[in-house]
């Protein structure tokens, strides 16, 4: 599976830790930035990865920022992409099976490095289920304003 993590300052360090994480398990994970904890904006960010993954649909995102909130209204944006801020296991379980979420989004100042990596090989690991659900996500792509 391939992969991409990006940041702003405030999910710098969380991303490094993912990010180490994710190399060890030998995953193909690109970081998008940021490059340190110099205040920066989490939309440019949001927007690299996006673009990212929407050129490349098998991929899969994972973007950071303090609460997470800023990444997920910045990348849901993006027709497309399905970015989900999971606090738990289970969210990240069902974000996948219902929603085929192609981004986990997570709040660094608010969820510890522990849970963070749960979250992740939970997110990571659990397929879309498809059947009712795929219409559902379907209809996603067709909504306009
Ligand atoms: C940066 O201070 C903070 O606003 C940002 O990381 C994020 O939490 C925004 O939603």
């Amino acid at each position: 599976m391939i992969l991409f993590i990006a940041s702003d300052h405030g999910g710098f360090m969380l991303k490094n830790k993912l990010n180490d994480y994710l190399r060890r398990k030998s995953y193909d994970c690109t970081d998008m930035g940021c490059d340190s904890t110099e205040s920066c904006d989490y939309p440019d960010y949001a927007e690299k990865l996006c673009r990212q993954i929407l050129k490349m649909p098998d991929s899969k995102g994972i973007l950071l920022c303090g609460t997470g909130i800023g990444m997920s209204i910045a990348a849901n944006r993006f027709p497309g992409i399905r970015a989900a801020l999971c606090h738990n296991s289970l969210e990240a379980r069902l974000t996948r099976q219902h929603n085929d979420s192609n981004i986990l989004v997570l709040g660094a100042r608010i969820t510890g490095d522990e849970l963070a990596l749960d979250i992740l090989d939970t997110f990571l690991s659990t397929s879309f289920e498809g059947g009712r659900h795929k219409r559902r996500v379907e209809m996603l792509d067709n909504l306009t304003v």
